[in-house]
């Protein structure tokens, strides 16, 4: 039930930006976890009981058991745009409305795929170490070098939002895309991007990077495998700022070590904050510690977005960004 003068009571499982903070406050009895860390599990089912809302971040795993225990939780609103953490069709099931975040990450998110798509092709991280630990006596004319980013072939997996966002950068550095979608772009959209939908297998082929923008479903889990880098070019480069399993980490180590493609940018790992050995000491891989989306501005719109969310389900109204609507219609 509600409590504090018929105000909802809500978790913040997660230090957030104040602002955002704030905003859940002036209008929810707010029990905010005061770290930015992940809040422990047993920790997190004791403080979420009793509670009608819950804001979390992707260390938060939303199952069965934790529904289970608190029938009174209406709303589980995700600080994420991916939402593979939360069982939502258990969620579905048990009438718990569960939110995400997208569309005020999409930017940031494809800046910084972007980002390490550069630094990985022109070995960016490689320079800056070897320039301050300083090797850098006399210009050389072999020196570090990488491989050209414009005019390339990109290939983007998953056009959704970023995926597009990745394209419409391509542009600027007059490359050819390629992109695999179960669901084909309009023909406006893939004439502005000057993209191809093509299969997989062709986009592997092609491309001279493979960007994932795909979310973490059964089917995309370790999409990019063996077989799948056994068919990309000697010259090409993966990069990863979608999510961990999409890839199986020790077969791209083992291509990466026996120079079956030239390089790989990864924001994400298959079990984080694990990162594979075998990565760290490959020279060529460029590794982020899952900060896509962390921009000062972002993080503050998606925190607000997520207690926008959180709020609007809690006084009866329609969450801005919802994942299971279906709930909604049911209430
Ligand atoms: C977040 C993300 O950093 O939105 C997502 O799906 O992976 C990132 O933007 C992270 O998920 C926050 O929970």
């Amino acid at each position: 039930m509600a409590t504090g003068a018929g105000r909802p009571a809500v978790l913040i499982s997660r230090q957030l930006p104040e602002p955002a903070v704030q905003l859940a406050r002036s209008r929810a009895e707010v029990d905010a976890y005061a770290k930015d860390a992940p809040m422990p599990r047993a920790e997190l089912l004791e403080r979420l009981t009793g509670k009608q809302g819950l804001i979390c971040v992707i260390s938060e795993v939303i199952d069965e058991a934790l529904l289970a225990g608190r029938p009174g939780l209406r709303v589980v609103s995700n600080v994420a745009v991916g939402y593979n953490n939360v069982d939502v069709a258990a969620c579905t099931r048990r009438g718990v409305v569960v939110t995400n975040t997208p569309d005020v990450l999409t930017d940031t998110t494809a800046d910084f795929a972007w980002t390490l798509l550069m630094a990985t092709a022109r070995r960016l991280v490689e320079a800056d170490r070897y320039t301050r630990e300083g090797h850098f006596h006399q210009w050389e004319y072999m020196l570090l070098q990488g491989g050209d980013v414009h005019g390339k072939t990109l290939g983007v997996v998953g056009f959704g939002r970023i995926g597009r966002a990745m394209a419409r950068r391509a542009l600027g550095f007059g490359m050819r895309v390629l992109y695999q979608d179960a669901v084909a772009a309009d023909p406006a959209t893939e004439r502005e991007l000057n993209a191809t939908r093509v299969d997989l297998a062709t986009l592997l082929r092609d491309s001279d990077f493979v960007t994932l923008h795909t979310p973490l479903i059964p089917e995309t889990r370790h999409l990019i495998n063996a077989d799948s880098l056994r068919t990309m070019k000697k010259t090409a480069y993966l990069i990863n700022a979608a999510r961990g399993p999409v890839v199986d980490e020790a077969a791209l180590v083992q291509a990466l070590t026996e120079g079956r493609i030239a390089g790989a940018g990864l924001d994400v790992f298959e079990e984080e904050p694990t990162v594979h050995p075998g990565l760290i000491g490959l020279p060529n891989v460029v590794l982020a510690p899952h900060i896509a989306s962390a921009s000062h501005e972002t993080r503050l719109r998606m925190a607000t977005l997520a207690v926008e969310n959180c709020l609007a389900v809690l006084e009866g109204k329609t969450p801005p960004t919802p994942v299971n609507p279906e709930v909604l219609k049911r209430a």
